[in-house]
């Protein structure tokens, strides 16, 4: 992620210091920003100018004394809160009174690291999404003790980068993880149920309408990452989000089947004929669910639907509820760049008010035995039988 950072920063025409502890990993990071680059030149979208300035820009140290002018620091070591805190401390040791400084974290709570600096209000979350260069957005997360300066200069920056920037609170999984994993809890459940993960990633990809269906995107993700950040939800929102036993994501994490990144998990990668990568669903997955799965039956496409995009909706609605996101159309904003989410459909919000918000409320009802995911908000209940919009 940090190459990616700094290349990001680099193209956008920002020097960047890429800081490790590390000499093979500064190689690996500007080797990711000379891959991409030279697939830029290949298509004929980069040219020699601006490859050299860009890999020119980037450059990579082993000491913290060359980092002592910087304006932000935007720091992307391993996701261990200890190893974050100390990397945090010393890194203001080193920067000036003024320095804003940024934590890539994807599950670790922005309050919880501010306690390691001596200046929380200018710290703030700055959370990229994999592969730096292609998502376009990033997610800004406040802590309790951020300044509203600091939050600005962080959208400037984020938008000097070519990205987008969204505001949100600080709150386990922030607001596209927060959405996501409830999304996921209904897709483990569903199998469980005997549902086929193909057939499920079929109706979510040609009929709902997203780039990858909910096992392929938890093969991309990986199954190790996926794994922990579920541990991360749980812990932080027990309420609803307890850990499935035997959930499917577990047992391929325990079976060591990773995903894309070990060419093995609810799918079986490998590369074509043309060396483009295809993938075929596993038949080591239906082995390792089959003893923790009822019987394998035929769901219908819109309960397929509601049973995955009902848990995603509440959970959108209750970050709305609590001021963790501003409005509904920044939440929509953020799950179309941040997750993919089917253009056009506009958005989680505007999926909702499509469907109006009484039949929302019907629906999850007729879901809500399947547990808390399912179970609506007071809120939502009043805004359906008071006729409101979430975009009123
Ligand atoms: N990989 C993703 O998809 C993704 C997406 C969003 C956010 N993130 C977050 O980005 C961060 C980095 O993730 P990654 O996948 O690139 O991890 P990684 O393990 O590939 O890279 C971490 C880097 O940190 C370096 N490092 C470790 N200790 C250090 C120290 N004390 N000082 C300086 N450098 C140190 C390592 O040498 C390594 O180069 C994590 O917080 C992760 O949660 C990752």
């Amino acid at each position: 992620m940090g190459g990616g950072i700094a290349y990001q920063s680099a193209v956008k025409g920002t020097p960047v210091i890429m800081k490790d502890i590390n000499q093979a990993a500064l190689d690996l990071g500007l080797k990711e920003a000379a891959t991409i680059l030279g697939k830029g030149m290949q298509r004929g979208k980069v040219d020699v100018a601006t490859m050299a300035s860009t890999l020119n820009s980037i450059v990579p140290t082993l000491e913290y004394s060359a980092i002592k002018d910087v304006d932000l620091v935007i720091e992307a070591v391993v996701e261990n809160p200890k190893v974050k805190s100390i990397v945090l401390a010393e890194t203001e040791q080193h920067v000036s009174d003024d320095t804003i400084i940024c934590s890539n974290t994807s599950t670790i709570s922005i309050n919880h690291l501010a306690k390691s600096l001596k200046k929380p209000e200018r710290f703030c979350g700055m959370h990229f999404f994999n592969p730096v260069h292609k998502m376009p957005l990033v997610e800004i997360i406040r802590g309790e003790k951020t300044s509203e300066d600091t939050i600005s200069a962080v959208v400037a920056a984020t938008l000097k980068m070519g990205k987008t920037p969204i505001v949100v609170n600080d709150c386990p999984g922030f607001l596209v993880n927060r959405v996501l994993f409830p999304y996921f809890a209904g897709f483990s459940r569903l199998i469980m149920d005997g549902a086929d993960f193909v057939a499920v990633d079929k109706v979510m990809e040609k009929i709902f309408g997203w780039p990858m269906g909910p096992a392929y995107l938890l093969d991309v993700v990986g199954m190790d990452t996926s794994d922990h950040a579920s541990s991360v939800m749980s812990d932080g929102i027990p309420e609803r989000m307890q850990k499935i036993a035997n959930d499917p994501v577990t047992l391929l994490y325990k079976a060591d089947r990773l995903g894309q990144k070990n060419g093995k998990g609810f799918y079986n990668f490998s590369l074509d004929k043309r060396g483009r990568p295809a993938k075929v669903a596993a038949p080591e997955a239906y082995e390792l669910f089959a003893p923790h799965c009822a019987a394998k039956r035929d769901f219908d496409k819109d309960e397929i639907i509601a049973r995955v995009m009902i848990p995603m909706a509440n959970e959108a609605i209750r970050c709305l509820e609590e001021g963790i996101v501003a409005s509904a159309a920044e939440a929509d904003m953020a799950l179309l760049y941040g997750l993919g989410f089917p253009p056009f459909k506009g958005g989680i919000f505007r999926f909702i008010e499509t469907m109006g918000l009484a039949n929302f409320v019907a629906l999850a009802d007729k879901y809500a035995d399947l547990g808390p995911v399912y179970q609506i908000s007071d809120g939502v209940r009043e805004m359906a039988a008071s006729n409101k919009s979430y975009f009123a």
